[in-house]
């Protein structure tokens, strides 16, 4: 049982994702949190994130370690844990131009489907482009969206909680949240997009247990018709 669970940041993702995956004993991927590795990496490594051919000749070096568990999700770069560093305001602000680089998304889709190749029993993977692109030939595709407010709203609240400091104001962050939308969007190698035949889900009036009640519906519907 494959599942993809794609859209934008502050839809519910993140948690949706580890919650389905928990509850449903599968393995759990987080996408972001590889691309974000790969950019703690290079601001660390004297890469200029401004220049793109600086950072195809980096996408190869480092290695990446994704752990699957969605109850303690872990990630590495070159074997130094990168769980806390990743979501700072330094790696969220570079992390949509470093994405973008073909050279990047090449290596770290390699990896995305290795991992679910992997899993034994299955596995949720959550990212921009799962459905479209890295796993075309999930057994569900899902794609959550939120009104622009609703996904502020939670992002501010993770901001505070991931870096222990009072972040900007709501107003700034839903700023940033649209510019790298954006980014992720209208950049030419796998931009953030539904796949045709993703199931949406609108969560800007839901609750996380209704949203996960949903997905798990979804995931069992899956596999009683495979
Ligand atoms: O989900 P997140 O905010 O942790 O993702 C960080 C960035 O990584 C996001 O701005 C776009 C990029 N990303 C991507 O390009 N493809 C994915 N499958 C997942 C994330």
């Amino acid at each position: 049982m494959i599942v993809a669970i794609d859209g934008p940041s502050g839809t519910g993702k993140s948690s949706t994702s580890k919650a389905v995956a928990a509850q449903l004993g599968l393995s759990y991927l987080d996408t972001g949190a590889q691309y974000r590795a790969i950019t703690w990496w290079m601001l660390n490594n004297g890469v200029d994130v401004a220049d793109p051919d600086a950072i195809a000749a980096a996408a190869g070096k480092p290695s990446i370690v994704s752990g699957t568990d969605p109850l303690a999700p872990a990630i590495s770069a070159d074997g130094v844990d990168a769980s806390g560093p990743i979501r700072t305001q330094e790696v969220t602000a570079a992390v949509s131009a470093v994405s973008a680089v073909p050279e990047v998304r090449e290596r770290i889709t390699e990896l995305q489907r290795t991992i679910a190749a992997e899993a034994r029993g299955g596995i949720v993977v959550e990212g921009r482009d799962i459905g479209t692109t890295v796993l075309p030939d999930a057994d569900l595709k899902v794609f959550l969206t939120a009104s622009p407010e609703a996904r502020a709203a939670r992002r501010n609240g993770e901001l505070k909680a991931a870096d222990g400091k009072p972040v900007s104001d709501l107003a700034a962050t839903q700023q940033a949240l649209t510019a790298r939308d954006k980014a992720d969007s209208s950049r030419k190698t796998s931009p953030l997009k539904k796949a045709d035949d993703a199931v949406e889900v609108d969560t800007t009036e839901l609750t996380l247990e209704q949203v996960v009640e949903c997905v798990v519906t979804l995931v069992e519907k899956a596999a009683a018709g495979k």
